[in-house]
């Protein structure tokens, strides 16, 4: 049989990363494998995301440019899967008169079925039906790591919280968890090919396993943490009212655990965080933090912010600037208001002019750079734990002083470092992805952090999963 090549286009969360693996292997036993070379597609698939207007307008332009390959090639098939193929469904077929195949947030397992009625029938065909059953498709059959150390792992879908602004809910249907046993199998494979870093993924990880009654998430990652071979843990992403005392404690107590949260805020002002659904005030975030800080000193802060959400007055976003001078966050991520129009937030009255939203986000951005940096800064001179992803590949690297190969990973905290091999080690040192290494930070710039390798192997003065002040 001739393989048919598929060619994915991922827009969009991590979430999104992970279910175009998922979509890959349901393919693969119809004779589907992977290009990275959109032109000799058989079947291209856009995986879209609905979260803000910008991320949609992606997507339809992507696939408004598939029309002229499809004349070309009348025989090429193509799908639209993710949030906006749930949220608009069979809109899209008069909108797109070249897409063959619609399929939900839910229908990844089905998705065989689809892709043959479309190939053999010629018929156009929509599935955005919403299940109330997890779809577990099996990621690790003949599964291999590509010499990617670091995998996500979702370990959960949907989402009940149903904040103001949100599209979520809507487009992947209400939460569910998978089972630990099936989520503890797929990391062993992972790490028996290779893999030395997993972050789990959800919507809210925070709230795992409870309407089941599976177990927690701070007893999953106790569970995780056991797991032979896996050097570090990561998971994302958490919403503060369920930040539980169990998970805090998690941090001061699992070895692989990396000190780091993404711990969403949205807003630093009481009354957009009412009108934004989110459960929970200003105080209570930063007592968390607070919290967090007591139990892991060194552990990472980063959030999102929404700037501009209807109604948000001057005063309120000085709450918001303020807010980030308290936590002094190690970085963030602002986006502008988007009006989706399936959340209740597009039916608010007050919208913030765009100019307005615009001019804030960068007040936003830059208050927060120069945060940044002097976080980064206060690294300089620390010896820091450093898993090896790869060559770095900074421009201008090779003229800058540190002769010999550059190397990048990540500090516990989640810092990108780029290194070189360190005068006293030599330049003809040589390391393997996936390896641990001691790395001296000698400068910090507002994203990266620069560095010499010290040790090969961390472990002597370096504690694993903690930063090491013994410069
Ligand atoms: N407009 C702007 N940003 C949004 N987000 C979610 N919905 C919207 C929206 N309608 C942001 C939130 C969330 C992140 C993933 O995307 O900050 O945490
Ligand atoms: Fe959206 Fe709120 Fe759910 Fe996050 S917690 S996915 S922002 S509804």
């Amino acid at each position: 049989m001739r393989h048919q090549k598929l060619y994915i286009n991922t827009i969009g969360c991590q979430m999104n990363v992970y279910d175009s693996d998922r979509i890959a292997r349901a393919l693969e036993p119809g004779g589907y494998r992977q290009t990275d070379t959109l032109e000799e597609a058989d079947l291209v698939i856009v995986n879209t995301c609905a979260i803000r207007a910008k991320a949609e307008q992606k997507a339809f332009s992507f696939i408004g440019r598939l029309a002229r390959m499809k004349r070309q090639n009348p025989k090429l098939l193509i799908g639209v899967g993710g949030c906006v193929a749930q949220q608009e469904g069979e809109a899209i077929l008069s909108r797109m008169p070249h897409v063959d195949l619609i399929f939900g947030t839910h229908a990844i397992p089905r998705l065989p079925r689809i892709v043959d009625q479309a190939k053999t029938r010629r018929i156009r065909v929509v599935d955005v039906e919403q299940s109330d059953e997890i779809d577990e498709i099996d990621l690790t059959a003949g599964f291999h790591s590509d010499g990617q150390v670091s995998r996500f792992v979702t370990i959960m879908q949907g989402c009940d919280n149903y904040c103001s602004y949100c599209v979520v809910p809507y487009v992947r249907g209400t939460e569910m968890s998978r089972h630990p046993d099936r989520i503890l199998s797929e990391i062993e494979t992972l790490v028996r090919n290779g893999v030395r870093e997993v972050t789990l993924l959800g919507q809210n990880v925070n709230s795992y396993g409870r309407k089941e009654g599976l177990s927690s998430f701070a007893e999953l990652l106790e569970r995780v943490n056991g797991i032979e071979g896996l050097r570090r843990i990561r998971f994302t992403t958490s919403h503060p009212k369920d930040l539980s005392d169990d998970l805090m404690g998690a941090f001061g107590k699992l070895a692989k655990l990396c000190p780091h949260i993404h711990l969403p805020v949205q807003s630093g002002s009481d009354p957009v965080l009412k009108r934004m659904n989110r459960k929970y005030t200003r105080q209570v975030y930063l007592d968390r933090i607070e919290r967090l800080r007591s139990i892991r000193p060194d552990i990472a802060v980063t959030s999102d912010f929404i700037v501009g959400f209807p109604g948000e007055s001057r005063e309120d976003f000085e709450a918001t600037l303020t807010l980030v001078e308290t936590v002094a966050f190690d970085s963030i991520f602002a986006f502008m208001y988007s009006d989706r129009e399936i959340a209740p937030a597009s039916h608010f009255k007050n919208k913030v002019n765009e100019d307005e939203i615009k001019a804030r986000l960068q007040e936003l951005l830059a208050a927060q750079e120069t945060i940044t940096l002097r976080n980064n800064r206060a690294l300089v001179g620390t010896l820091q734990e450093i898993m090896v992803e790869g060559s770095s590949t900074r421009p201008g690297l090779a003229e800058s002083i540190d002769a010999g190969p550059q190397w990048s990973g990540r500090t516990p905290g989640n810092k990108i470092v780029n290194f070189s091999p360190g005068r006293d080690l030599g330049s003809e040192e040589t390391l393997q992805v996936g390896q641990m290494v001691a790395v001296r930070i000698e400068k910090a710039h507002a994203h990266s952090l620069r560095g010499e390798l010290v040790r090969k192997e961390p472990s002597e003065g370096c504690p694993r999963g903690k930063e090491c002040h013994a410069a």
